[in-house]
């Protein structure tokens, strides 16, 4: 997981680096976390960006919630925002993302040509918080191996372009944008995924959080997964029962249900689940 010491210092480097690589982009590719699409956003690229063709990806759809994410691709649009819904790690994305990069900016393509410019090349420019994929996203859309992330903030590198194909070329270095999290559903959020590192956060906080979620949208599931009965009593408790995770007295030995259960909801051991709705 992604640990990062974010100091006011470098938030202020890496924005002055972000929006000196955005005069350079014609788009830019924002990566979300399809399971938390709201909460993995950044609001400084919102700042940023306002004025660029943005183009989001709901990264990792393999883990969501397939009708989930249709619901929040549906809800980017009818926002006037472009939305794709990708698995970057299994699925041979270039061509939809070539595509739908110059249909974005097939107006832009078409003035270019006006003004007597034959062959523009679009520029992209991938962003998004750590761990949302950046790297994945790019390796598989270049078709080999780019610069993985640096997650560290302001670490200055020499720009490199790469030619995806005649038409389109990406930035190799992905911006990496610092997830907010003014409120605790999001900080959660952001930590039940492995998002934000969760040793800021109560374990016991945390899954309780991811359980009861679970509990309210997606009845059965916990009894599928633990066989417990979700509407009594204590689901740690009694998922740790079920597991034996006791110590020799008896007792339930919480550190190790607290990252067991965790290690299982990130890992999509229950299944594949959003923890966030459009609608
Ligand atoms: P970053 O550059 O944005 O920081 O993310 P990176 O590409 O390193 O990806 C973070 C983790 O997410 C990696 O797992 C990667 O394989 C996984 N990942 C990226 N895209 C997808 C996707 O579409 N679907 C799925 N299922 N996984 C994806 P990892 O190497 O195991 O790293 P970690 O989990 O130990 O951090």
């Amino acid at each position: 997981m992604t640990d990062i010491q974010w100091f006011p210092g470098h938030m202020a480097k890496a924005r002055r680096q972000m929006s000196e690589q955005l005069k350079l982009v014609d788009i830019v590719i924002e990566l979300r976390d399809a399971r938390i699409p709201f909460s993995s956003a950044n609001p400084l690229l919102e700042e940023l960006a306002n004025d660029k063709p943005r183009l989001i990806i709901l990264n990792k759809a393999d883990m969501a919630d397939e009708s989930e994410s249709l619901k929040w691709k549906n809800y980017f649009l009818n926002n006037g925002l472009n939305c794709i819904i990708c698995d970057s790690l299994n699925e041979k994305i270039t061509n939809r993302i070539v595509d739908e990069v110059k249909r974005i900016l097939h107006d832009k393509l078409e003035k270019a040509k006006a003004r007597g410019i034959r062959k523009k090349v679009l520029r992209a420019m991938v962003c998004g918080i750590p761990n949302v994929g950046k790297s994945t996203f790019i390796n598989n859309v270049v078709k080999k191996k780019a610069a993985k992330a640096e997650n560290r903030p302001g670490v200055t590198k020499a720009l490199q372009w790469i030619r995806i194909n005649e038409d389109v070329e990406l930035l190799d270095t992905p911006g990496v944008l610092w997830p907010k999290f003014d409120d605790r559903q999001t900080a959660l959020k952001l930590a039940l995924l492995g998002s934000i590192n969760d040793d800021i956060l109560d374990k016991r906080e945390l899954c309780e959080f991811g359980l009861n979620y679970l509990k309210n949208n997606y009845p059965g599931i916990l009894k599928a997964k633990y066989d417990i009965l979700e509407n009594e009593g204590d689901l740690i408790e009694a998922i740790a029962r079920k597991k034996l995770w006791l110590n020799n007295e008896g007792v339930i030995n919480t550190d190790t249900a607290y990252a067991l259960i965790l290690k299982d909801i990130r890992n999509n051991h229950l299944g594949r689940v959003s923890f966030e709705r459009a609608d």
